[in-house]
């Protein structure tokens, strides 16, 4: 034979040496080695139960799949680009060492249906990993919430000070954020849990295949409808890339906050020792290298997002090489992701807070200046004159370089009879944060129950222990 490849029988010239490597994705896709020979023994059960096998072939293909896990896991196995993928690979070591029984695997199968079946199965490990690290995630931030219920820092709008919040507040929009982030990511993979097995190269097999039963021996909810589509579609690597690199944008903007909360000018945090670094060169620095790497893992994920997207383009149906690109992005995307979600998870419960430093900073800037205006609105003055009364006590204070609640009785009744100064007396950061009290509101009463809330959610979500459950 002159191209002594599984598949050289029609061809005149052994391949190019280079393009042998070129073409070859073993070094991308080996790391589906587990979910490839799952599918096999799978799909050789099924053609055993079908008489499509013998008994003797099925047990022999299973028993070399068990010895091929093994060197694999220990090693042993040396894969090669002259073999292209983990498929091929695996499969010509299989007839390596069952002879005529590893031959005969590949009845009624294709790559085809093998590597879009072996994707979804390794994703679905992923998506599940991902789901516990956001969880993680969660749980410390909530842990954290608990603890900084009452703490008051600045909240933002255009990033000038807008209104006291409690650091716990604040946290939990992170915990609501990751929340999504974990629901986008579980109905991808409810989307993508159809097994793509049977549909062999394009139009399915000529052989009495049982769909179900190896849709039901992978975990897959059923087998994909249509042929064509099941060896050609990569909606779920695209869906689960954008979902990933939105979370890595949610946990860019945590990592931006953390950075800013840790510069000098702000001293709101400290990060623990254990995620930090120091300048070569500046002694007295301490950086937060880790959000900032976490920051910087975001244009990575969402540029894998962009390559997938590019590449699936204008496709035709049904498998193209082209397809062959859809493992690099999202691979990583999930090897970064989990280590952002992991590093922030652990780094996070030794973050110090400087309640001193939060509270002063919340105080300043006319925080409370809100609630003066509800004040005089409570006593009947509308809302957009209230609002002009505050903002000529704003002009005051600003001149005489006092606070609102420094106003005195003449100050006030020089401004508008209606301003009472027991009103400005009553202003306080405290006061501000307790009374916005209700559902979604910044109070320490509702952070604490928001807090018991999802302790209950994630202890539920734990319990459950799957992505699909949430
Ligand atoms: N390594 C290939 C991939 O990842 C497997 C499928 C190859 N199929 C084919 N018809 N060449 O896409």
């Amino acid at each position: 034979m002159k191209n002594r490849k599984l598949w050289g029988g029609r061809f005149d010239a052994p391949t190019d040496a280079f393009v042998e490597e070129f073409n070859a994705s073993i070094d991308v896709d080996a790391r589906m080695y587990r979910e490839d020979i799952e599918g096999s023994r799978a799909h050789a059960r099924m053609l055993g139960r079908q008489g499509i096998l013998s008994e003797e072939d099925v047990r022999r293909i299973l028993a070399g799949l068990d010895e091929i896990e093994r060197e694999i896991e220990r090693g042993e196995l040396e894969f090669t680009v002259a073999l292209e993928d983990v498929h091929m690979n695996i499969e010509a070591r299989l007839t390596e060492k069952i002879g005529d029984a590893g031959k005969r695997l590949h009845t009624a199968r294709s790559r085809n249906d093998q590597v879009a079946t072996d994707m979804r199965l390794y994703l679905r490990r992923r998506l599940d990993e991902l789901a516990r690290r956001i969880r993680a995630l969660q749980s410390a931030l909530v842990a954290l919430a608990e603890t900084h219920a009452e703490t008051v820092m600045p909240g933002f709008t255009h990033l000038q000070t807008a209104q006291p919040v409690t650091l716990g507040h604040h946290l939990l929009a992170w915990v609501e954020m990751l929340e999504r982030d974990a629901a986008r990511l579980a109905d991808a993979r409810a989307r993508m849990n159809q097994c793509p097995l049977g549909s062999a190269a394009l139009a399915g097999t000529t052989f009495p295949i049982d769909r179900e039963a190896t849709a039901a021996a992978l975990g897959f909810d059923g087998p994909c409808r249509n042929s064509l589509d099941a060896v050609s579609d990569r909606d779920f690597v695209m869906e689960i890339l954008a979902g990933a690199a939105i979370c890595a944008i949610h946990l860019s903007r945590m990592a931006e906050e953390l950075i800013l909360w840790m510069s000098a000018p702000f001293g709101f945090i400290e990060l623990p020792d254990a995620f930090c670094t120091g300048s070569s060169i500046m002694p007295q620095k301490k950086n937060p290298d880790m959000p900032e790497l976490v920051r910087g893992k975001t244009g990575r994920i969402v540029g894998g997002l962009m390559a997938m997207l590019t590449t699936m383009k204008a496709l035709p149906l049904a498998y193209n090489k082209d397809m062959q690109e859809d493992k690099q992005a999202v691979f990583d995307a999930c090897d970064q992701l989990e280590g952002c979600l992991r590093v922030f998870a652990e780094m996070l419960p030794g973050m110090t807070v400087n309640r001193e430093r939060m509270r002063a900073a919340a105080a300043s800037g006319f925080s409370t200046a809100t609630d003066l205006a509800d004040a005089l609105v409570r006593d009947g003055v509308p809302f957009r004159e209230a609002h002009a009364i505050v903002g000529r006590s704003v002009a005051w204070c600003i001149e005489h370089g006092c606070e609102l609640h420094e106003m005195g009785a003449d100050a006030c009744a020089a401004i508008d009879p209606r301003l009472r100064p027991e009103m400005v007396r009553a202003l306080s950061v405290e006061a501000s944060v307790a009374a916005r009290d209700h559902v979604g509101g910044t109070a320490p009463a509702q952070v604490r129950a928001q807090c018991a809330c999802w302790r209950h959610r994630l202890q539920a979500a734990e319990r459950q222990g799957k992505t699909g459950a949430r």
